[in-house]
């Protein structure tokens, strides 16, 4: 079986064929930075917008360069939610398009499903296990069951950590999306200057961005001659020790000894080598995706559509986006029962 995967659901046009015996046939993607940076942040609907003018190019592009004949692809896979509403919705009309044309069948995904399972494009997870999704608009802990089966154990009381990171970039002009410069930058100094680790002894699995984030600015505005590199080292240092708490905490009170961590956030750097060194230190499996597969693409949604269409699921005509279904209500709504309803 194979699928073309799609994905719109903020600012990365992706699409990608992914065939559940041969592996990747194509994947190609077009990045909107360059178009937000000005703004410092995702505009919504220069999202849509520049999606719907770029789609279809980068469809004519994908079946030039595809070693699969495109027009035998066997299903289509595409991010329902959560996203940028209108920015979903032309992936979802993109998709059922392509499901009309070719009469093949299309099967919804919830973008953070895809992230989970972004280290798994060739291989089969191996269940229980933990997942730490750190991207733009989240920062969550679930417990995964099997596939379509999680249990939310935490995450951020207010913002994302990708966020976080997006928000001091722009204070520090450094345009968007923030974090591959913060991280590269934090790279290059000294975490001199003490910040807040909010709710790190909290007693939960919960996370609270949004003082740090405040913390910062304000440290950029008193230090006016500090060095970019020492402000960003601070910082990185300060989310980092906070996600390594939290992940310690996770691991022990569950005693689950596998942890995903995915999602844009995952790619960073300080963040990937204190991983490494907590999974050594307390013996759990740690299942980073490799760098390309850290934010958004839609690789990870084609593997998520062929593993929710192992499950028998479908969507019917009226398949539509939604800007914000909760990951553990997905597998009800779009399980073998549930068929796009509560
Ligand atoms: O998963 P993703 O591509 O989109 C969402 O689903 O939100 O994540 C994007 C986020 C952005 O906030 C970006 O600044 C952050 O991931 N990011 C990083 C790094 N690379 C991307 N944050 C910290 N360090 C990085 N190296
Ligand atoms: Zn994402």
């Amino acid at each position: 079986m194979n699928t073309l995967g799609v994905e719109t659901s903020c600012d990365e046009t992706a699409l990608a064929v992914l065939d559940s015996e041969k592996g990747p046939l194509g994947t190609i993607l077009l990045s909107q930075a360059k178009i937000h940076s000005p703004h410092g942040g995702v505009v919504p609907e220069l999202s849509a917008r520049e999606h719907t003018r770029n789609i279809l190019y980068l469809f004519d592009q994908l079946h030039r360069e595809c070693p699969v004949d495109l027009q035998r692809l066997q299903s289509v896979s595409v991010t329902v939610t959560p996203g940028l509403i209108l920015s979903l919705v032309v992936g979802v009309a993109f998709a059922k398009a392509v499901s009309f044309n070719l009469g093949v069948p299309v099967v919804p995904v919830h973008h953070l499903e895809a992230h989970i399972f972004s280290p798994f494009i060739e291989s089969d997870p191996e269940y229980p296990f933990l997942a730490l999704i750190v991207s733009g608009g989240h920062t969550d802990f679930y417990l995964v069951e099997e596939f379509s089966r999680y249990r939310f154990l935490g995450g951020t009381l207010d913002d994302a950590v990708g966020e976080a990171y997006d928000k001091v970039a722009r204070v520090l002009g450094l345009g968007y999306p923030g974090g591959p410069v913060i991280d590269r930058l934090a790279r290059e100094g000294t975490p001199r200057y003490s910040l807040p680790r909010p709710l790190e002894d909290s007693g939960d699995l919960n996370f609270s961005f949004s003082g740090l984030k405040t913390a910062m600015i304000k440290l950029v505005q008193k230090e006016k001659d500090a060095k970019a590199e020492d402000l960003c080292a601070s910082f990185q240092k300060a989310v980092v020790d906070v996600l390594i708490s939290k992940v310690r905490k996770a691991v022990e009170e569950t005693g689950v000894q596998r942890l995903v961590v995915a999602g844009g956030v995952s790619a960073n750097s300080l963040l990937r080598e204190k991983l490494t060194e907590l999974a050594g230190a307390m013996g759990f499996d740690l299942i980073i995706p490799p760098l390309e597969l850290c934010t958004d693409n839609a690789l990870m949604v084609a593997r998520a559509g062929l593993m929710r269409l192992q499950l028998g699921v479908t969507a019917g005509s009226d398949l539509n986006g939604d800007p914000s279904i909760p990951l553990e209500k997905f597998g009800r709504i779009w399980g073998p029962e549930g068929r796009g309803s509560l």
